[in-house]
């Protein structure tokens, strides 16, 4: 069914078919959420491997970013950084319908968000700027939280995409970057829970006690998230697996500090110096919870 925007004079359809450019640990499972809800959805992924699972599954695969986006109401990117969804995005704009909605649900930060809108705005398409919260087991379970800037005609249009993926929206602004905005002091939040509940388990061993005692204590307590109590339940499993990997985070942090020059950074570049050691250290596609590592010798 088509209805037709009186302000952008586009065609909506109320089951959008949907591309999703990228199938990485986010990309992949919100791909599945996607064309699971009953949303004809083709996906594309740089490298092939990626897809495999998609052949002969919900979704179909295509082999290249223009047979992707062809014919699509809503375009997802959800690539690694800004650079990548750049190349892809100038790669898929020929094949681009007029009347798509791209949904930009990748970490780019505020000025690579305020370039896309304004390259999707020159090319008359729509844009949502959406990152997403929550990492692997959400994603899979549709339960991220979106927060979404754009108009209300095109959150309209996005909106089966949005019910598919997130049990929770939260509208940042009218327009692009304040979802990204947002985005960047979440993710710094993200960094801080996570490092800090390393710090205070390392406190703990290095003082002779058993580090688990630190979550015991912290159970139920005001200071007290589920966040904490996972993230420092890995680490004291040394369970590294990733849900969210290190050099995402690393990226997150250092976006938020180009994006706040004139504020003080000490925490920001304690972060980025932390997560950079653990990465560079080995673990650079393990969890976040692996920035315990930087505590150790
Ligand atoms: N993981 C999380 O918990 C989480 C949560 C919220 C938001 N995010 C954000 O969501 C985005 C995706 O995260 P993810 O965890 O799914 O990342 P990921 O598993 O590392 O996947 C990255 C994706 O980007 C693609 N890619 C990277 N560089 C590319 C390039 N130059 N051209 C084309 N494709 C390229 C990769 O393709 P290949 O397979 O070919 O390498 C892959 O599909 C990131 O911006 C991340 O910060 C992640």
């Amino acid at each position: 069914m088509l209805d037709s925007d009186e302000r952008t004079g586009r065609q909506m359809s109320a089951t959008p078919k949907v591309a999703v450019l990228g199938l990485g640990t986010m990309g992949a499972a919100m791909a599945r959420r996607i064309s699971g809800a009953g949303m004809a959805t083709t996906v594309w992924n740089r490298s092939a491997g990626r897809a495999a699972s998609f052949v002969d599954g919900p979704a179909r695969v295509a082999g290249n970013v223009t047979g992707a986006v062809a014919g699509a109401d809503v375009v997802l990117t959800m690539l690694f950084d800004a650079d990548a969804v750049e190349a892809v995005f100038a790669e898929a704009l020929p094949a681009i319908e007029s009347h798509a909605i791209w949904l930009q649900c990748s970490t780019v930060g505020v000025e690579a968000a305020n370039r896309f809108a304004t390259a999707a705005a020159a090319a008359g398409i729509g844009f949502v700027d959406a990152p997403v919260l929550g990492t692997k087991a959400p994603a899979e379970a549709g339960t991220l939280t979106a927060l979404l800037a754009g108009s209300d005609e095109d959150l309209v249009a996005v909106e089966p995409v949005i019910a598919a993926i997130a049990t929770k929206t939260v509208r940042a602004g009218q327009a692009a970057p304040a979802a990204s905005a947002l985005k960047l002091a979440m993710n710094a939040w993200i960094a801080t829970i996570t490092a800090g509940i390393a710090q205070s388990l390392t406190i703990a061993d290095r003082l002779g006690l058993d580090p688990a005692l630190v979550l015991e204590a912290l159970h139920g307590a005001p200071a007290d998230s589920p966040y904490a109590q996972l993230k420092g339940g890995a680490m004291l499993k040394h369970g590294f697996e990733a849900q969210f990997e290190v050099v995402g985070l690393l990226k997150d942090v250092r976006l938020a500090r180009e994006a706040t020059p004139g504020m003080p950074q000490q925490l920001l570049a304690a972060l980025d110096e932390l997560y950079a050691t653990a990465a560079d250290g080995g673990a650079a596609h393990a969890d976040i919870a692996a920035v315990w590592r930087a505590f150790q010798d």
